[in-house]
């Protein structure tokens, strides 16, 4: 006798969906008219916000604090700072990494009414041939090394007097800054805020370093931090300094959670990205109830530190989890919303993946764990260097008061992630560098100049089915 239960059972069995994970697909290589060093990562990673590489550090409090958030935007990803740490002091870190310098813009400039000769002694200094001219705080043109010199022989002459035009450019054009010193136009440009405010210079010097650092409208590193939808006082306090505030809840398809984060954002006027989310329903559901969503942080139990889908049984793959709410996105004409792919990337190869699947940027943990900006304290056993990794319901950081409301709401008293130690990988910028060429490599085989090329070109492979000892045995 087959029970109505049974039926049912396989009746769903028959509709399932396969959860396709990072291992089961790969990327097909397609036709390129580009090269690696061609492909332009810019990309989103919420409606307002932009990135120029698609990297966003974890909101995990091994990973994530002011020295993490620092370089990934020095490098043009942006940080999380997590949540698992008194009010004040998150937004304390939120305002550390917004006043340390965006090193690669200086304050060099000249003003019309200094003298040719300290002109050229600044010139000198720096060791640059242009210069910007700068009077309260807007650009009046450059002054050349050369013209500075053939105005100070006909005596005490002004800079004013060497005045030529030159491109100035916007915070967003830096890279195209960047650029022309390359080309070898110029060696120092003018960059200006979007209301046009002289923010600083782009030295020779600087430019040639290998990153560009993803700065705001005022000329400052851009920084996210991690919320509780239920905790509106931390959200209002981080508001007044933060670009984006990351939705930090473990399973974001929840009616109150859904509640809360309807009324948070009502106050909030930073980005707001929900997450996590893991299936097209939530996309659905949290569109329709919430005003305001730029962007989705995707995938549940994906996490490598993860135990989520041991213990509850539940699991959204990022990989599966992305492309469904993508879908979600485009169904629902919410096409422009970006997707943060969160959970069990590895690699730059899990990355490119996740991008082909309607990600606009990955969220990192592992891959960033154990770096020298990582924040976690370094430990040595014997000669091996370690720094500790650790899921954010895991028991240590259940322990600490504040992770209380992500994974231990009182009926969740549960662990769900695990505490580990990774071998010390020394500075984030060799990890992200790395990364980062892996991406460009990705896209390229892809035959995508870009991320939006890559949605539209990727072509999926199913990976090649694993021979069992048993099946080989059967064919002998
Ligand atoms: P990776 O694979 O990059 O994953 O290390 C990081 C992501 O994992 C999530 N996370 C958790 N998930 N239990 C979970 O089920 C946990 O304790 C936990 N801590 C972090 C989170 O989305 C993070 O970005």
């Amino acid at each position: 006798m087959v029970g109505a239960l049974w039926m049912k059972f396989r009746e769903k069995l028959a509709n399932a969906e396969q959860l396709y994970t990072f291992d089961t697909v790969y990327l097909v290589p397609g036709r390129a008219e580009v090269e690696p060093s061609q492909v332009d990562l810019r990309t989103r990673l919420s409606t307002n916000v932009e990135l120029l590489v698609p990297i966003v550090s974890s909101p995990m409090d091994t990973v994530t604090e002011y020295e993490m958030a620092v370089a990934l935007a020095l490098h043009g990803g942006i940080g999380v700072i997590h949540r698992n740490m008194g009010i004040e002091e998150q937004v304390e870190q939120v305002k550390r990494v917004k006043e340390h310098p965006a090193i690669r813009l200086r304050e060099a400039f000249l003003r019309l009414s200094d003298n040719c000769a300290y002109g050229l002694e600044v010139l000198r200094d720096l060791g640059v041939r242009r210069l910007p001219v700068v009077e309260q705080g807007i650009v009046k043109g450059y002054v050349d090394y050369s013209r500075l010199v053939e105005i100070c022989k006909t005596g005490f002459e002004l800079v004013a007097k060497a005045l030529v035009g030159g491109r100035v450019y916007g915070v967003s054009g830096i890279e195209e800054a960047r650029r022309a010193i390359i080309r070898g136009e110029t060696d120092s440009v003018a960059i200006t805020s979007r209301d046009g405010r002289f923010l600083g210079s782009l030295l020779l010097g600087d430019a040639l370093a290998e990153t560009v650092p993803l700065l705001d409208e005022e000329g400052r590193l851009r920084v996210a931090a991690a919320i509780s939808p239920f905790d509106q006082e931390r959200a209002e306090k981080l508001d007044k300094y933060v670009d984006v505030l990351v939705s930090d809840v473990a399973h974001f398809h929840n009616v109150n959670v859904l509640h809360a984060a309807k009324e948070l954002v009502k106050r909030a006027s930073s980005d707001f990205v929900a997450g996590n989310i893991g299936t097209y329903q939530a996309a659905v559901d949290a569109l329709a109830m919430i005003e305001r969503v730029n962007g989705f942080r995707v995938g549940i139990a994906g996490g490598s530190i993860c135990t989520t889908a041991e213990v509850g049984g539940a699991y959204a793959p990022t990989l599966w989890a992305v492309a469904s709410v993508r879908d979600a996105l485009e169904a629902q004409g919410a096409g422009n919303i970006p997707i943060i792919a969160d959970g069990g990337i590895r690699s730059s190869g899990d990355a490119v993946k996740a991008l082909a699947a309607g990600a606009s940027s990955v969220m990192l943990g592992y891959v960033l764990a154990g770096t020298e900006e990582a924040a976690a304290p370094l430990i040595a056993l014997g000669e091996a260097l370690y720094k500790p990794y650790r899921g954010m319901a895991s028991r240590g950081a259940m322990a600490k008061r504040f992770a209380a409301d992500r994974y231990t709401r009182l009926v969740k008293r549960v662990a769900e992630g695990v505490e580990g130690l990774i071998p010390y990988k020394g500075p984030v910028s060799k990890v992200l560098s790395e990364f980062i060429e892996g991406l460009k490599a990705g896209l390229g085989y892809a035959g995508a100049r870009n991320i939006k090329e890559l949605w539209e070109k990727a072509v999926f492979g199913l990976a090649p089915r694993k021979t069992v000892p048993s099946e080989l045995g059967a064919q002998r």
